[in-house]
């Protein structure tokens, strides 16, 4: 079955094609991260706009790359939330408006499946059940993923997400936006140990996450500092990347002897972080456990996550009647694994 995936629910533009037999056969994505620069963060009603601008060239690009027709699809995938609405219904008006003219079934997708199940685009996937870390910059959560849409969260941040932590720390210190990746270059340069910050609720049991407390550490650490010289601010980005490293470390490893669970994914934005990749490829000798990551840019957002997920779910039959439904807040744990048997409607 070949699927085409469209993803537009914050600042990212993405169009893939997946098919079940050959994987994924292209995909495009545009970033708008320079459209936003100038604001230090994205502007939902510039983003809305940029879709619109971008969504058809990628399109073609995709099927130019794949070299199929457009006939040649069986069912279109799309992010139906959660998300910036604007955004979001961008790519479901398009998506949806394709597959009426195709006269092939259509599926909202959720954002954060596309995430979780994105391991499954690469050689080695994981097999169910499996431990995720998703970390992205509006969620945090250890979900233990039993199959498709069977997702149990054990954990998720009380606050500030992961990357929004780290937007938002690289805001203080004076980094451009995006912040993350900035904020991670930046700490490549600095050193460990200058300065001590903690390890947020890892002293309690549980599998919940603060972050919002170590803005506070950086603020305070940043005005403290001696000068603002690039030292300063490196080991200050550092000490909190390495921060909140360590607290996810902590606590996947505590998920993983909780749920006895053998394979541990890696989801997200912040997936794409160097060292958490490689303090998490610990757990493989610490705890006997696999642990997976999608390659950098199938952590941050993409269309080939929407579209695999997409055809996990119209392979089994599940697709939507012909309303446009695009939704910002769309809860992980509402979702249901896909119907086995008869195709029925899919409810956003
Ligand atoms: O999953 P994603 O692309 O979009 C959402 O669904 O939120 O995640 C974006 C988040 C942003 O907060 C961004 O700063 C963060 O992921 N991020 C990173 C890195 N690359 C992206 N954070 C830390 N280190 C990185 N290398
Ligand atoms: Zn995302």
């Amino acid at each position: 079955m070949l699927v085409l995936g469209i993803e537009t629910s914050c600042d990212e533009t993405g169009v893939a094609l997946y098919d079940g037999d050959h994987g994924l056969l292209a995909h495009a994505l545009y970033s708008q991260a320079t459209l936003h620069a100038d604001y230090g963060g994205v502007v939902p009603e510039l983003a809305s706009r940029d879709h619109i601008r971008k969504i058809i060239p990628l399109l073609r690009e995709t099927f130019r790359q794949a070299n199929v027709s457009m006939t040649a699809v069986h069912g279109v995938a799309y992010t139906a939330g959660p998300g910036l609405i604007g955004a979001l219904l961008v790519g479901a008006s398009l998506g949806r408006s394709l597959a009426w003219t195709w006269n092939v079934p259509a599926l909202g997708v959720h954002h954060l499946e596309g995430h979780l199940l994105a391991p499954m685009l690469e050689a080695n996937p994981p097999t169910f059940p499996f431990l995720a870390l998703l970390v992205s910059g509006g969620h945090t959560m250890l979900v233990q993923v039993m199959g498709v849409g069977a997702y149990h969260i054990l954990g998720q941040s009380v606050d500030d997400a992961a990357g929004e932590a780290f937007d938002k720390a690289a805001k203080l210190i004076g980094l451009p936006y995006p912040g993350g990746p900035a904020l991670a270059q930046c700490a490549a340069q600095g050193t460990l140990g200058r300065f001590k910050f903690p390890r947020p609720m890892t002293d309690r049991p549980g599998l919940d996450f603060s972050f919002s407390g170590l803005k506070t550490f950086t603020l305070n650490a940043w005005r403290n500092a001696a000068d603002a010289s690039a030292q300063n601010r490196a080991d200050i980005a550092r000490a909190f990347e390495e921060a909140v490293v360590e607290t996810l470390f902590i606590k996947c490893r505590r998920a993983l002897q909780q749920t006895a669970v053998r394979s541990l994914v890696i989801a997200g934005g912040v997936g794409a972080n160097t060292r958490l990749r490689e303090r998490l490829r610990e757990l493989e000798n610490q705890e006997g456990v696999r642990v997976y990551y999608p390659r950098p840019t199938f952590c941050t957002d993409n269309a080939a996550m929407i579209a695999y997920a997409g055809h996990q779910r119209l392979l089994a039959g599940q697709s939507e009647d012909t309303a446009i439904r695009a939704t910002a807040r769309w809860p992980l744990d509402s979702l249901r694994p896909p119907p086995s048997g008869s195709p029925t409607t899919y409810a956003v």
